[in-house]
């Protein structure tokens, strides 16, 4: 099996390329500098790697780079900016795809308009395989298979404020300036009122929560048939990310050394009703935020592979079986619950 990885020289490209290499999966280091992509190779143990150079702005040569690749990890962010050029070089070199992305309006586009053009390649185009958008879309799938009638979903990013890397922060400041979506009744359309507060397992006091852009809102109703899908998080962290000015984005270091990795973690929440006010909720929740990113990349693009989903563009709960995806992943420390 051959991957290849858009942007390995980046923080969460790199540590994609050592995942694969950790699973002993050639990695193929695609991206703008030869000599960047290949100290990316030696940096993530695998210095005899492959390298391919192409940059964003020649399609037939990112096409030419995939070539003879079963699928790729993007992880060249932020996705709004670069994200689409890669996908469709992807699908044209009849490769699966999956990347790294939390922004709500890049994993929309990506979903709405890429289907046809993936089915006619025979491949699977899943965007948002992190560590938010992968199980928070997986444990919501499996929240609303507890609540037949399901109405009204809440999907939460309810990590603490904590170490993100420079690439994160350019990311989510656009997210925080473009606004967050609802989904009411059949169709999207920018949010509007507060978020309800919750309350989150291992912490006694209410949560106050901020409506914010999370991936949920645009994956989960493709496959949960609910009339609401709103999604926040945390007041605290939504006023983190609100100061995002360019110069702070330029302050916060590019890559988190181990310590500040091990310092992360994430928790994703969906809580769910009927329209009799029975209620659902689910979490799921692990160590190290990007470490864990590149697993979920890593294991989801596998399973394109050898797994056989079906071929268009997919959330990640369409395309994978959400229980067996989430008890691979708890020998990384990853825990869950539906109750
Ligand atoms: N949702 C989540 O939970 C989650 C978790 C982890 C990561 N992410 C996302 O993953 C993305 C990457 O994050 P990161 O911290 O790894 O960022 P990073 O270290 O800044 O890496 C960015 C990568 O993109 C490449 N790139 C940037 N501009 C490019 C261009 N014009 N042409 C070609 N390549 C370009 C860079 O290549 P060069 O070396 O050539 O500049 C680099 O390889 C971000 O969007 C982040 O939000 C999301």
């Amino acid at each position: 099996m051959r991957i290849a990885v858009y942007g390995a020289t980046g923080f969460t490209g790199g540590l994609a390329v050592a995942e694969l290499g950790r699973r002993g999966i050639s990695p193929v280091l695609v991206g703008r500098d030869a000599e960047r992509l290949h100290k990316a190779a030696v940096d993530a143990g695998v210095a005899d790697a492959e390298v391919r150079v192409a940059g964003l702005d020649d399609p037939a040569a990112l096409a030419d780079a995939f070539a003879g690749c079963d699928a790729v990890v993007n992880a060249a962010g932020p996705f709004e900016l670069w994200g689409e050029p890669v996908v469709r070089a992807a699908i044209a070199a009849g490769c699966h795809y999956v990347d790294t992305a939390g922004e709500q309006g890049y994993i929309q586009r990506i979903l709405d308009t890429f289907g046809p053009d993936a089915e006619r390649a025979g491949v699977t185009v899943v965007p948002a395989m992190a560590d938010d958008g992968g199980p928070g879309d997986l444990i919501a799938g499996l929240v609303a298979r507890e609540l037949p009638g399901v109405a009204d979903v809440l999907v939460v990013d309810a990590r603490l404020p904590g170490a993100a890397s420079r690439g994160t922060a350019r990311s989510m400041a656009a997210v925080f300036a473009a606004g967050p979506l609802e989904y009411v009744g059949g169709r999207w359309r920018p949010a509007t009122g507060d978020a309800p507060a919750i309350t989150v397992p291992g912490e006694d006091d209410e949560v106050a929560l901020t409506p914010f852009a999370l991936p949920g809102v645009v994956t989960v109703p493709r496959h949960v048939r609910a009339g609401r899908v709103r999604s926040g998080i945390r007041t605290e962290v939504a006023q983190l990310f609100g100061s995002l000015t360019p110069d702070v984005v330029d302050s916060v270091p590019e890559v988190l050394d181990e310590e500040a990795r091990r310092s992360t973690r994430w928790l994703m929440l969906v809580e769910a009703a009927d329209d009799t006010g029975r209620r659902t909720r689910g979490w799921v929740t692990g160590p190290d935020a990007y470490g864990l990113t590149a697993v979920i990349a890593v294991e989801g693009v596998y399973r394109l592979v050898t797994g056989g989903a079906p071929a268009g563009a997919r959330t990640p709960a369409q395309a994978f079986d959400a229980l067996d995806f989430l008890d691979a992943l708890a020998p990384h420390g990853v825990t869950w619950e539906v109750s």
